[in-house]
């Protein structure tokens, strides 16, 4: 008997939940969904700007910080951006939020902080991240696609998270269920012209592992 047959169907928002304030994203950690999204607008001055800088003046990095260096960390970084828009003490202060927020939600003193500019097909292929959780916010471009997966091959349908709202998403470490149903990807986007800021939280679990 394939054993496929025996999980229920169940609709995609049901496991894949949708709140409307950041004080709601604890129920990532103390419901059973898979994922969680916050829905939330960029205010249109900062996503107008998001849309129309140069790439090349957003800077990319991967690094672990302490959550209390968060602020200090970020601010160098993007001291060194040639971009001397205010708006981009909005984004300096967006990422601070995001990684309290979320260091916070995982109970860690240790965040990996990623900030990817993206043109090409980076994770294009429905998978599930090797981490505990992740959160992902998209700054520019499509947002990450998800879908429910019966079988392990690519969802039939799925979603595609709004622009600028963060998704949190369960990984192959959380323990204390089989996780594998709800698979993301980034959108395929390799030769259209469009460029996507992706920022990725992962939360630090043994800082000795990972240095
Ligand atoms: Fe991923």
């Amino acid at each position: 008997m394939n054993m496929n047959y025996q999980i229920p169907v169940k609709k995609l928002s049901n496991l894949v939940h949708t709140v409307s304030d950041a004080s709601f994203l604890s129920d990532f950690i103390n419901q059973s969904y898979y994922g969680v999204i916050w829905d939330r607008h960029i205010p249109v001055k900062i996503q107008d700007w998001l849309n129309k800088i140069d790439p090349k003046l957003i800077p990319s990095f991967r690094h672990i910080f302490h959550k209390n260096e968060v602020i200090k960390s970020i601010n160098k970084i993007f001291e060194n951006s040639l971009s001397k828009d205010t708006q981009i003490n909005w984004l300096i202060q967006d990422i601070t939020r995001l990684s309290k927020v979320f260091s916070n939600l995982m109970n860690v003193d240790y965040i990996r902080l990623r900030m990817e500019v993206v043109s090409t097909n980076s994770c294009r292929k429905f998978h599930i991240d090797a981490v505990k959780g992740r959160l992902i916010c998209t700054y520019r471009g499509q947002g990450t696609q998800y879908g429910m997966s019966m079988d392990g091959n690519d969802p039939e349908k799925f979603k595609t998270t709004p622009t600028g709202s963060p998704i949190l998403l369960r990984g192959t470490l959380w323990t204390d269920d089989n996780s594998r149903l709800i698979l993301h990807r980034s959108p395929p986007i390799e030769g259209t012209g469009e460029t996507r800021f992706v920022f990725v939280i992962d939360p630090i679990f043994d800082l000795e592992n990972e240095i």
